[in-house]
């Protein structure tokens, strides 16, 4: 075991470190260098024509992954939902033959997001699945599977198969907008040099991250709170849910305009707040981090060298300039690294965290 981690201390910090690699390899063949459209091998022009509405299924980190997927999606003015794969058969919005049911999930095998696929496909929708592992469960049942090539994830903790699967929905979002609106979206101009840049920007975030000493500086802290605003949100979310599971410390991540709807009453100087900024309404993201920071909570930003957020707050991540679609995952990846410092601090089995499985089989 200790030689598949090469130079690392723990498998979870050599997947966050193979993460430009696996990104190349989600895009590798994905942008057609002739016209700079998306091309995914199994559909053709035309294939996502007929869809009216797009459902992601997912649990976990997946379904982390999945809210960015359908927020990009809408951004594209594609009518997208993303549910919990556990609460779809009692909370499914209706499902017919004009439905698009995605289900991500890095495995292949959670029995949660197969049972929504299932029942999805028994209603008629047509499925594809967002994976990591060719010949799963998933990637046999869905009519069509999509493979983010990120390699094996032994980590209990999910990191590289979650920026893989957030690039290939991503993908996978402006080809079905293209579709439906028999034109390349509008963003996809900008958004393309961005995505293919994405393996670099992280080579230098990865080079040269603070997150160590941020881990250090907030240890023994109380909680820890992560807030986003749009595609932000999702990051946010899924900051905290590796904080939690690899620390088994307190962590929550809300929507940034959230806080002051119940959660301030919580902040306190022992509460850091992580504070992803995308470039989106930053402004008002800033102010909610203040309102934070005013009740004496330290303030995290991250962002770009140079954004306004900066002079604010009391310590800073930095990530390299990018699309506002795409700014979140790198962020992603300065909070996956604060998380594995800080669980590193306290000791823990971090590969294997107490009460966790790689992937969960059971209802
Ligand atoms: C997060 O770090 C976990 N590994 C977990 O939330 C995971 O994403 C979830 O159980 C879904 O797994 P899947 O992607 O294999 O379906």
């Amino acid at each position: 075991e200790q030689a598949g981690k090469g130079e690392y201390d723990h498998f979870m910090l050599k997947e966050i470190y193979e993460q430009p690699t696996a990104l190349a390899q989600a895009l590798e063949g994905r942008i057609d260098p002739e016209n700079g459209r998306i091309a995914l091998e199994n559909f053709e022009p035309g294939t996502f024509a007929d869809i009216s509405s797009v459902q992601f299924v997912a649990c976990g980190t997946s379904y982390h992954a999945a809210l960015y997927g359908s927020l990009a999606l809408k951004q594209a003015g594609v009518q997208s939902t993303a549910l919990l794969a556990n609460e779809y058969s009692v909370s499914a919005p209706p499902i017919g033959d004009d439905t698009l049911v995605v289900a991500v999930t890095q495995s292949g095998e959670t029995a949660d997001t197969l049972n929504a696929m299932r029942h999805a496909k028994a209603e008629g929708a047509s499925t594809v699945t967002v994976t990591n592992v060719v010949g799963s469960t998933a990637a046999r049942e869905a009519d069509e599977a999509l493979f983010i090539r990120a390699g094996p994830e032994i980590g209990v903790a999910a990191t590289k198969t979650f920026s893989s699967q957030a690039v290939m929905l991503t993908l996978l979002g402006q080809r079905i907008a293209a579709d439906l609106q028999g034109e390349v979206p509008a963003n996809l101009e900008s958004l393309l040099p961005e995505l293919e840049a994405m393996p670099d920007s992280l080579e230098a975030l990865l080079e040269q991250s603070d997150a160590e000493a941020i881990a250090e500086r907030y240890e023994n802290s109380q909680s820890y709170f992560f807030i986003g605003r749009g595609l932000g949100f999702p990051v946010a979310l899924e900051g905290a849910l590796k904080f939690k599971e690899i620390t088994y410390e307190h962590a929550e991540g809300f929507a940034s305009g959230e806080l002051k709807h119940g959660p301030l009453a919580l902040v306190t100087p022992d509460t850091p707040v992580f504070a992803v900024f995308n470039g989106v309404e930053d402004e008002k993201t800033l102010k909610n981090a203040e309102e934070a920071q005013t009740r004496g909570a330290p303030v995290v930003a991250v962002c770009p060298d140079g954004h306004r957020a900066v002079d604010i707050a009391d310590a800073h991540l930095a990530i390299p300039e990018t699309e506002p679609d795409l700014a979140g995952l790198l962020a992603n990846v300065q909070l996956q690294l604060v998380s594995y410092y800080a669980a590193d601090l306290l000791d823990r089995p971090i590969d294997k965290p107490r009460n966790l499985a790689k992937s969960v089989t059971v209802e």
